[in-house]
């Protein structure tokens, strides 16, 4: 399903540059669940954009539900993520003007989720994350848990194989944190999708199959 090789993303920075994020070995197999560890700044969300074809390494070879994402350009990488990747965003990035369920039809739409049932799909994924109440409220209507409820909602739309989250469960309560965590793993469970997901916290990690922690995956000479 995922298949890195001595993956390099750099940013120029003044004179000189900053090493965002350096993969020399990872590998993840259909219908993992993987929590993504590091300390701040060792390149995770750097690493999720990658995966999801929204950066473009320097170097090496990134390759995502059979495709080499190195080697395609940027229309196409939004093709393969349309298709295949459901993205959470560490900031969430909903549209501000539109309401909740606008927003995850919005996620459908870029995807192949776009059809007569995708009203329905959205709104269930919605009452599913407490939401059912809150369909037709902007962002700037809701509280910051919420917004990151909506955000996960339109992530998985479209039903990925791939499910990439960057730390998506940040601003809940214990108890919606843990009932938002049960649905994405009952959806991968029963649907087969591999999930990596970003977090700072134990105790999401352990209910993951693995964790793999960003230090250790630099592999010689390559860290940041
Ligand atoms: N656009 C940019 N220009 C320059 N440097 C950047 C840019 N984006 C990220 N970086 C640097 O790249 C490194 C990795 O950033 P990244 O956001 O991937 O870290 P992270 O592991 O997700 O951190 P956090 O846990 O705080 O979210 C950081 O040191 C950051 O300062
Ligand atoms: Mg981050």
């Amino acid at each position: 399903m995922i298949r890195l090789r001595d993956v390099r993303k750099s940013y120029r920075q003044g004179a000189g540059e900053v090493l965002a994020c350096a993969v020399h070995h990872l590998e993840v197999q259909q219908g993992e669940q993987v929590a993504l560890v590091g300390r701040s700044g060792s390149g995770k969300t750097t690493l999720l954009h990658i995966l999801a074809g929204i950066l473009r390494p320097d170097a090496g070879e990134v390759e995502v539900v059979g495709q080499r994402l190195d080697r395609l350009g940027e229309a196409a990488r939004d093709r393969h993520r349309g298709r295949h990747v459901g993205l959470v965003y560490q900031t969430f990035n909903l549209l501000q003007p539109f309401t909740a369920l606008e927003n995850v039809l919005l996620g459908a739409l870029f995807g192949r989720g776009a059809g007569g049932d995708a009203k329905h799909r959205a709104e269930a994924l919605l009452a599913q994350v407490g939401l059912g109440d809150r369909l037709h409220h902007r962002p700037s209507e809701l509280s910051v848990g919420q917004v990151q409820r909506v955000a996960i909602c339109r992530a998985l739309v479209n039903d990925p194989e791939l499910i990439l989250m960057d730390e998506p469960l940040g601003n809940q309560d214990r108890a919606t944190g843990g009932q938002v965590l049960d649905l994405l793993l009952r959806l991968a469970h029963d649907g087969g999708k591999t999930v990596v997901m970003v977090t700072h916290d134990p105790a999401s990690a352990a209910r993951m199959q693995r964790t793999v922690d960003l230090a250790t995956l630099r592999g010689p000479g390559g860290a940041p």
